[in-house]
């Protein structure tokens, strides 16, 4: 990769006890730059021989990691954590080369990576156990937080090294060792992260990363006995398979799956606001996040104004290569998502959605898709049922509260939901009658690394980032002393 300072960050081979690997196949994926095609290196092919032996280097260090006191994981953490932003350049170089997001949004990222190795660096020291009153005045009882063992992370390409981050912090700093398989489509990023973490000091074999085949990879993970936990980002078809598979070795998992996001405007909201909130949310990352709104619901009252300063400024993001540096909008990821936005796009027009702005494919051709948006829209158009992972706005109206509470919880996802609202009562009212695991106020942009990250229903189990992101990788155990006379 020409454009990065420090060349070694740039690794293609698999990271398996501290050493980078072909696959024992030789076979390779090519990795593809989405703005413009080109093709930015190769990474192994790998299955279930390379998958077995990085899981046998995470067990092999999960003991003397575990033993290594929570200080010293934190310290290595934190020189991790700093390094990161030192090579933020480089990270984001990476990042945008191989996802193709604006520049600007991959440095973002990359401080929002850093940011869950901060903070989990501090968390892993005061992770505390408790000493419980016991019922019989000759026992002592006391409640251990432990570690789960050898974690397996699946993440996706839209957030490469922030999805990874999020999981990889809490797991370490807890006293896990892990195998990660990031996104084939962008794994430059992880290759990247973990010279920084050998560099910090994270000991060989305590996080391995494989690329390849997902299936094979996936199969082998979820057959191991040895894997004690799984967290995978990605679709909620993918979670349910997972959640299936790891029947037979009864693992924990930790799923952050799809959404289906409703963004709901009431007729107090500040218009301003409620415009400035939405397209941080739309098309952040041209729309391709979990927690993108995927259905505007706006009073009807103030429907027209909203969608008419909406596309106002949606027309006015300028699409193109992430490496410019002006751009606010990259491609979407490959063919396979310009086909779903244009799927959904030309369902809602067929079904009478109207196209105020956008609506096919920009011309600068390739992956690149106009800002769109569409009104009204319906609970019969894809892109309602759906979540579309593009930059299509999507609004339908209501006319009273209950019909907006009952027109956003009519679908069976449940992740991030936002609301736009001056009264305070409402502000209640609302969000506690949203069948949401997150919930915006006035605020479009909801991710940082102290909050409960994650979702209901077919959105997934398990939160990430926060105090109770660190829960999620440790098992309790009660110790029950007797003889205390
Ligand atoms: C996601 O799209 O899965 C994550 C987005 C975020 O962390 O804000």
């Amino acid at each position: 990769m020409k454009s990065i300072q420090d060349k070694f960050l740039f690794q293609d081979r698999n990271y398996i006890f501290g050493n980078w690997e072909d696959a024992d196949s030789k076979e390779t994926i090519t990795v593809i730059n989405p703005s413009t095609f080109e093709i930015l290196g190769t990474v192994p092919k790998s299955g279930k021989m390379e998958t077995d032996r990085a899981i046998g280097a995470a067990k092999t260090t999960f003991p003397s990691w575990k033993k290594k006191p929570a200080k010293e994981r934190a310290n290595i953490l934190q020189k991790w954590f700093r390094l990161i932003l030192e090579n933020k350049e480089d990270l984001a170089r990476i990042m945008t080369l191989e996802q193709g997001k604006p520049i600007a949004e991959a440095r973002a990222e990359i401080v929002y990576a850093a940011s869950y190795i901060e903070w989990f660096s501090e968390e892993a020291k005061r992770f505390y156990g408790d000493i419980i009153p016991s019922h019989k005045t000759d026992n002592r009882i006391f409640v251990l937080k432990e570690p789960i063992g050898v974690v397996g992370t699946i993440t996706p390409w839209n957030f490469p090294s922030a999805m990874l981050a999020r999981k990889i912090a809490p797991a370490l700093a807890a006293g896990n060792t892990v195998v990660s398989k990031p996104s084939e489509l962008t794994p430059y990023s992880a290759f990247a992260l973990a010279v920084l973490g050998e560099r910090a000091g994270i000991p060989k074999g305590v996080w391995n990363i494989i690329t390849g085949d997902p299936v094979s990879i996936g199969a082998s993970l979820l057959e191991s006995k040895d894997v004690r936990k799984l967290s995978f980002t990605g679709s909620t078809k993918t979670g349910m398979y997972l959640m299936e598979k790891s029947a037979p070795t009864l693992k924990k998992l930790s799923l952050e799956l799809g959404g289906n996001a409703p963004f709901i405007v009431f007729e107090d909201a500040d218009m301003e606001e409620a415009v400035k909130g939405a397209m941080l949310s739309k098309y952040r990352n041209s729309g391709q996040t979990c927690v993108c709104v995927n259905r505007f619901l706006v009073h009807d009252s103030i429907a027209e104004e909203f969608v008419s300063r909406l596309s106002k400024e949606a027309a006015k993001l300028k699409v193109g290569n992430g490496l410019e540096p002006e751009v606010e909008q990259g491609p979407l990821i490959n063919d396979a998502a310009m086909k779903k936005v244009e799927l959904h796009v030309e369902d809602a027009v067929s079904k009478g959605a109207k196209l105020i702005i956008g609506g096919k494919k920009h011309a600068l051709g390739g992956n690149f898709y106009e800002p769109t948006v569409l009104f009204p829209v319906n609970k019969e158009m894809l892109v309602c049922k759906e979540e579309t992972f593009g930059p299509i706005a999507s609004v339908m109206t209501f006319s009273s509260e209950e019909e907006a509470i009952a027109k956003a919880n009519d679908t069976e996802f449940g992740l991030a939901s936002y609301i736009y609202t001056k009264d305070i009562a409402r502000i209640f009212r609302v969000a506690e009658s949203l069948e949401y695991g997150m919930v915006g106020i006035n605020e479009g942009i909801i991710s940082s690394e102290q909050v409960p990250f994650g979702g209901i229903k077919f959105s997934g189990m398990g939160r990430e980032g926060s105090k109770y992101g660190m829960e999620d990788y440790m098992e309790i155990k009660y110790l029950c002393l007797g003889g205390i006379i």
